[in-house]
C-alpha cells in the first residue's frame, strides 16, 4: 500500500499545527463534540487511538478514566509533540502505520481513530485489522472526512459564490470516481488522501464483520456559523466529515 507521510514535511507540520492551535479550529469545534459525544464509557478501558497525530484526544481518554492508551502514527513529528504535550504514565506514543496494526500485541476494548482513515488505501482492509484487534465486546467510533468534502479532486470550485464573496452551494463532482486524490491544499503541491463513496464506506465497515451502531455527520448550529462565518459558513451546505460508532458482529 502506498503511504504518504506528509505531517512529517516540515512546512506541512508548521502550518497544521497553527491550524490545530488555533483558538477556533474545525478540530476543537466540531470534531471533537461529536467524537466525544458517540463514545461508550472509557473508565477502565484499553484504548487504541489510530493516527493519533498529537494526542489531544488520547490525553482526553486518558483524563476521562482510561486503563492504558495506545497512541500510534506514522509522523516522528506529530508524536514527538504529543509526548512533549499530551503525556501520562498510561499512555504510549508508538511509531506505526495503521496499515500495520496487526504488528500490535493484545486486544482492545476501545479502538479509536480522528480524521486519520482519510489515507489509508484500503480501508476494508483496515477495518478487518481492526475488528482482529478489537475485543469481542470492543468498540470501534471513528471520524473521517465526509464522502461529499472528499469527492473534490481540485479541478473543480469547492463553493459558488456570490459576487460578495458569500458561499451559495456547495459544487460536488467526481463522486463516483473512487480513489485517490491528489490536491494542492494549503503549503503543499501533492496532498494525498483517498475519496470513497458512503456505500464503499459502509460495504467496507460490514465486511470486515462490523455492526454499525450510529453514524453522524458533523452539522455545525447556526449560532457558530453565524459567531465565525469565514470560517463555518460553508458548512450549511455540505458536511466536513461523518462518524461511526461499532461494534464487532457475532
Ligand atoms: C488530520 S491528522 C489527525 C490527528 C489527530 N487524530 C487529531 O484529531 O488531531 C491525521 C493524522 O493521521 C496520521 N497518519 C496519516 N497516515 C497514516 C498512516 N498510514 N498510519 C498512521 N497514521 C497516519 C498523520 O500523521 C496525522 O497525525
Amino acid at each position: 500500500m502506498a503511504r504518504q507521510n506528509i505531517y512529517d514535511d516540515e512546512a506541512f507540520f508548521d502550518r497544521f499545527k497553527t491550524l490545530r492551535g488555533n483558538a477556533i479550529n474545525f478540530n476543537d469545534c466540531i470534531e471533537h463534540p461529536i467524537i466525544t459525544s458517540m463514545l461508550p464509557d472509557v473508565r477502565g478501558k484499553d484504548i487504541l487511538d489510530i493516527g493519533c497525530g498529537m494526542g489531544q484526544h488520547a490525553k482526553q481518554y486518558a483524563d476521562m478514566g482510561a486503563r492504558s492508551v495506545l497512541g500510534i502514527d506514522i509522523s516522528e513529528k506529530m508524536l514527538d509533540f504529543a509526548r512533549k504535550h499530551h503525556a501520562t504514565q498510561n499512555i504510549t506514543y508508538q511509531r506505526l502505520a495503521m496499515e500495520d496494526i496487526a504488528e500490535l500485541d493484545g486486544r482492545f476494548d476501545l479502538i479509536t481513530s480522528s480524521l486519520a482513515f482519510d489515507y489509508a488505501e484500503d480501508l476494508g482492509e483496515l477495518m478487518a485489522g481492526i475488528g482482529n484487534r478489537m475485543r469481542e465486546d470492543g468498540k470501534l467510533v471513528f471520524s473521517m472526512s465526509h464522502p461529499m468534502a472528499t469527492a473534490w479532486d481540485g479541478t473543480y470550485d469547492r463553493y459558488t459564490r456570490s459576487e460578495s464573496g458569500e458561499r451559495l452551494y456547495a459544487n460536488i463532482g467526481n463522486y463516483f470516481a473512487e480513489g485517490r486524490r491528489v490536491v494542492k491544499w494549503v503549503v503543499v503541491e501533492a496532498y494525498e488522501f483517498y475519496h470513497r463513496t458512503l456505500a464503499s464506506i459502509i460495504h467496507a465497515i460490514t465486511e470486515a464483520g462490523l455492526v454499525i451502531e450510529d453514524c453522524q455527520e458533523s452539522r455545525v448550529s447556526e449560532e457558530l456559523r453565524n459567531q465565525y462565518p469565514d470560517l463555518f459558513g460553508g458548512t450549511i451546505h455540505r458536511p466536513d466529515f461523518i462518524f461511526f460508532r461499532c461494534r464487532k458482529g457475532l
